[in-house]
């Protein structure tokens, strides 16, 4: 099991806008590894390449019995490679999100109820899934992650912005 070094808020590889993936290279599959035993460890739902130094446009979701969020419903482990939302649904929620990357705080962002996105996985195939809810809601956050783009930067309103331990709303 490797488990790598989370990248925080202010490291300039979280601003950056992460490169395509070559999906024949030989170190994804090894980069991916990394990031799952990454993300298990430090219980999140989901991580993107970028938090763990990584430049590329690799995406994981997985939500099994989480202590950080326990109100979620369960998610099998997803890998995607360059994904791509393709269809934002005009409708949107706005509820609280955490990221690894900002320890202990967490923050209410607007976003779209569902989504429709494209990826390809690790055998090469192109996949096109519609999801909703906390799922679409993780993969909008994480792809996010790939374009530079961090939670606190889509927060309408900043007073839903603290710590897990003293928010009263959370
Ligand atoms: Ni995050």
């Amino acid at each position: 099991m490797t488990v790598m070094s989370i990248k925080k808020m202010g490291d300039p590889l979280l601003a950056r806008q992460a490169k395509r993936v070559d999906l024949h290279s030989e170190q994804l599959i090894a980069d991916v590894s990394n990031m799952i035993d990454t993300m298990r460890y430090y219980q999140g739902v989901g991580l993107a390449a970028p938090q763990i130094g990584l430049s590329k446009r690799i995406i994981i979701v997985e939500v099994d019995h989480n202590i950080r969020y326990p109100r979620a419903s369960r998610i099998e482990l997803n890998v995607l490679i360059n994904p791509q939302i393709i269809n934002f649904s005009a409708q949107k929620q706005s509820d609280w999100e955490g990221c690894l990357s900002l320890p202990e705080l967490r923050g209410k962002v607007t976003r779209s109820c569902h989504i429709t996105y494209r990826a390809k996985t690790l055998d090469g195939a192109t996949i096109v899934n519609s999801v909703n809810g906390f799922y679409a809601r993780i993969i909008q956050h994480e792809i996010d992650h790939l374009d530079g783009v961090l939670y606190p930067q889509r927060m309408d309103d900043c007073s839903a912005f603290g710590y897990e331990d003293s928010l009263p709303a959370y």
